[in-house]
């Protein structure tokens, strides 16, 4: 019965053993005392778990703590709560704390908790020392070791009695939780101690621990504070002897022996090492007046002490006065010297080095050479003193200024020209005046005696004159007038026809060339186009020049110009004037004439003809010898001359012209005295062949005249050589504005 009773049980255990079911039903984490620890207590974490499960006992389950994702601990339970323990909690046990739960094959894990550890832990001072000497080092450990690094130390040193930080020091330890940092003990450090601070960075906060202060430091002082001693006690007078002397005292640990330096204000003027005292001595002056400072340095300590220094005048700064800074020479030069008070001294006067005298006063006449920088010096027994500088400045009087000019040839139009203005005697600076028709051009200060150089450009002729001064009191001097002459080169150049352009045959033929206002004398040439000389050229005075043709015939028709000239103008630069076409025709008498002559000669030969017709005829019938005989002889060779007269002159039209020059241009003007009424009547004879373009040079040639006087005036020849007129060399003479006149008289 009992067996019938245990089986079913047991069958029924074992049944439900093997369809065990489980589930976590949630899973939780509390951390104790809280989430905000502080540094050094005990924490602990506890993960309770809920599960449910068909069995009457809790199944067996995983239980993982975890910090940051990283596996913390794991324990195999049955119970549904774990803890994990952290004793004495630091600022690295800081941080995300979450546990997991498994089971079987099922798992589930907390929120994150985070956890924070408030402050650090207390540091530790350590020092190496407890006795140091000024300008010596003292040794601070300080340590967190509870904590890890990284951590950030803050040192301080304070002055006890001060209690003023004097310094302060930081580092961060990277790897270690302790730091060393070395202090030097200055000179004012009595008793010292130092503070120690560490922090650490814990997530995004910064943990700091509480400042624990070091142990003291006793200091002891290397050497004393300096001391000044002064001889004489009491009132210093100049010329006593003065003596400023720096002490110290050293310990006899001092690390190195200390620089003594007495200084008026940054000028060193006395300095010793490895003793104990400095001395300044020197003969007491005002000027040594002052505050004086001692200094007393090692490599690393400095003690300055100062005193002032008074001193007690014996006699004032002399005073050196005179008569005028600046004279002329031969002025009477007064300096005088002289102590407020006027106690008895000893004076000399100085120019410079040299001593100029021996007493009180200096009375010279000023030479040039007197000039210069004056003291005086006084002095009463040691005690010597220099006075204030008087510069004296003596002037000589300006010799007559010299002036000249660079060129001694004529100035041309638009050159410049240098003139130059010397004083050779004088103070300088000399102050010259170029002045040009009395008025100031420009002027010129020079240092020297070297001449002042001016540089004008005169357009027309000018007269210079140089005026100079200086520091002497005489007015200016003034030099002679240095007179310039300019000449204008011709530029311009015009060729007109006076009257008409078309000139009858036989009338007057006037050409005028005019210039611009160019100097005199100017050379005029009269040209026709094409050829290379001038068919006439003459020089002048005038800015006008005239060439006459009295009768002028065909041969004068053509283009005319002309070029004139001075010296300002050089081959090259020769100015032409315009082109001028002249005609010229024939008075209609004169075609009733040649018609007439024309006419005349053809009835003779037309009578001529048909007397030697009825002539042959009447011979024919008559005799043959007679028809050997010439035939009037006379007349045909005349008529032929005139034919072949005409036809040579046709083909060479300029020649009379040129013939013209060489026969009376070339002559003095004046030599040509015959009485107006008289004509000169030329008969020309033809020697060679002439080339039509050849000038005056080549006068081997051709034609010659021979002159054939007539006490009445002939019958006018139109066909005849251009004939010299004596009027024309007249004409030359008076030329120009006054031509008119002339020309007048010509037509009575
Ligand atoms: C911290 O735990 C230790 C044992 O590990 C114990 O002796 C101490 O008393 C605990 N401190 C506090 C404040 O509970
Ligand atoms: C728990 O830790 C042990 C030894 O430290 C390890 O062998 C085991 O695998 C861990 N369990 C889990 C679930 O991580
Ligand atoms: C003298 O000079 C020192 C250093 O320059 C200065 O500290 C001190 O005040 C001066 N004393 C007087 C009386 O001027
Ligand atoms: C120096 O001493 C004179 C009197 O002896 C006094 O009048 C003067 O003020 C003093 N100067 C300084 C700078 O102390
Ligand atoms: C020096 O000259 C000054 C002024 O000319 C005069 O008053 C003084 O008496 C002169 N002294 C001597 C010693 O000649
Ligand atoms: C002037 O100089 C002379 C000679 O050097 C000297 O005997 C005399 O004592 C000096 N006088 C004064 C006032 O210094
Ligand atoms: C021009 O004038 C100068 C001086 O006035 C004189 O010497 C010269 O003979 C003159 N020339 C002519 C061509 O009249």
């Amino acid at each position: 019965m009992w067996l019938g009773v245990l089986l079913p049980l047991l069958l029924c255990s074992s049944l439900e053993g093997q369809e065990n079911s489980f589930t976590i039903n949630s899973i939780q984490m509390v951390i104790l005392p809280g989430l905000q620890v502080p540094n050094g207590n005990n924490l602990t974490l506890q993960c309770i778990v809920d599960i449910s499960s068909t069995s009457y006992v809790t199944p067996q389950h995983w239980v993982l703590f975890y910090k940051d994702d990283v596996l913390l601990h794991n324990v195999s339970s049955t119970e549904s709560l774990e803890s994990y323990f952290i004793p004495q909690a630091r600022v690295y046990n800081a941080g995300i704390y979450k546990c997991t739960v498994i089971l079987n094959n099922k798992e589930k894990t907390t929120s994150e908790y985070e956890v924070m550890v408030k402050g650090v832990s207390n540091p530790r001072v350590i020092l190496d020392k407890k006795e140091a000497i000024e300008g010596g080092v003292v040794e601070v450990h300080c340590s967190v070791p509870e904590e890890k690094a990284p951590v950030h130390f803050t040192i301080e040193k304070v002055e006890l009695e001060a209690k003023n930080v004097k310094q302060k020091r930081e580092k961060t330890s990277q790897n270690q939780n302790s730091v060393t940092l070395k202090f030097t003990v200055e000179e004012q450090d009595r008793l010292i101690y130092f503070l120690c601070q560490a922090s650490i960075i814990s997530g995004k906060h910064v943990e700091t621990s509480e400042i624990i202060k070091s142990e003291l430091v006793t200091v002891r002082e290397s050497f004393s504070n300096p001391k000044f001693n002064i001889q004489p006690e009491g009132v210093i007078i100049e010329g006593d002897q003065l003596n400023i002397q720096c002490t110290i005292q050293v310990t006899h640990m001092a690390p190195a022996s200390p620089e003594i330096i007495i200084q008026k204000g940054k000028a060193i003027v006395a300095h010793r090492k490895q003793t104990n005292e400095a001395t300044y001595s020197v003969m007491a002056m005002v000027e040594h007046n002052g505050n004086y400072t001692c200094k007393v340095e090692t490599s690393r300590i400095s003690k300055v002490s100062s005193i002032v220094v008074n001193i007690t005048e014996l006699f004032s700064k002399p005073k050196l006065e005179s008569s005028a800074t600046s004279l002329d020479q031969g002025d009477i030069l007064d300096l005088w010297c002289s102590i407020p008070g006027a106690p008895p001294a000893n004076f000399t006067i100085q120019k410079g080095d040299k001593i100029v005298s021996l007493a009180q006063n200096f009375t010279t006449k000023a030479s040039q050479w007197d000039s210069g920088a004056y003291t005086c010096v006084a002095g009463i027994g040691k005690v010597v003193k220099k006075s204030n500088m008087v510069q004296i400045t003596v002037c000589e009087m300006l010799s007559k200024p010299r002036i000249s000019y660079d060129s001694k040839l004529e100035v041309i139009k638009g050159q410049t020209i240098e003139v130059n203005c010397q004083s050779i005697n004088g103070t300088p600076p000399i102050t010259y005046y170029l002045l040009k028709t009395s008025s100031i051009l420009q002027s010129r200060t020079i240092s020297s005696n070297e001449p002042a150089v001016f540089r004008d450009n005169p357009t027309e002729n000018a007269e210079y004159q140089c005026m100079a001064d200086n520091c002497h009191s005489h007015t200016e001097m003034i030099s002679e007038l240095l007179p310039v002459k300019v000449i204008v080169p011709v530029n311009e150049v015009e060729l007109s026809v006076l009257s008409k352009e078309v000139v009858e045959s036989g009338k007057e033929l006037v050409l005028r060339c005019s210039v611009n206002k160019a100097s005199t004398p100017i050379t005029y040439k009269f040209y026709r186009e094409k050829e290379v000389k001038p068919f006439y050229e003459v020089v002048l005075n005038e800015t006008q020049g005239f060439w006459l043709k009295t009768q002028a015939s065909m041969e004068q028709e053509g283009q005319y110009y002309c070029t004139a000239s001075n010296r300002a103008n050089f081959a090259k630069n020769v100015p032409q004037s315009n082109v001028l076409a002249v005609r010229v025709f024939l008075a209609p008498w004169k075609k009733g004439l040649i018609a007439v002559v024309v006419i005349g000669v053809i009835i003779v030969i037309l009578v001529l003809g048909a007397r030697y017709y009825f002539q042959k005829k009447a011979k024919a019938k008559q005799m043959p010898v007679e028809m050997s005989r010439p035939a009037v002889p006379l007349l045909t060779s005349n008529n032929e001359k005139m034919l072949s007269e005409s036809n040579t002159e046709a083909n060479r039209p300029y020649v009379g012209y040129n013939e013209d020059i060489g026969n009376h241009a070339m002559k003095p003007i004046n030599e040509n005295k015959e009485p107006l009424t008289l004509d000169v009547e030329y008969t020309e004879v033809e020697v060679t062949s002439l080339e039509p373009h050849e000038g005056l040079g080549r006068r081997g040639t051709e034609t010659v005249y021979s002159e054939i006087r007539k006490a009445n005036p002939g019958p006018q020849q139109p066909w005849s050589q251009a004939q010299p007129d004596p009027q024309e060399h007249h004409l030359q003479n008076l030329n120009s504005n006054r031509f008119p006149e002339v020309s007048d008289a010509d037509n009575h």
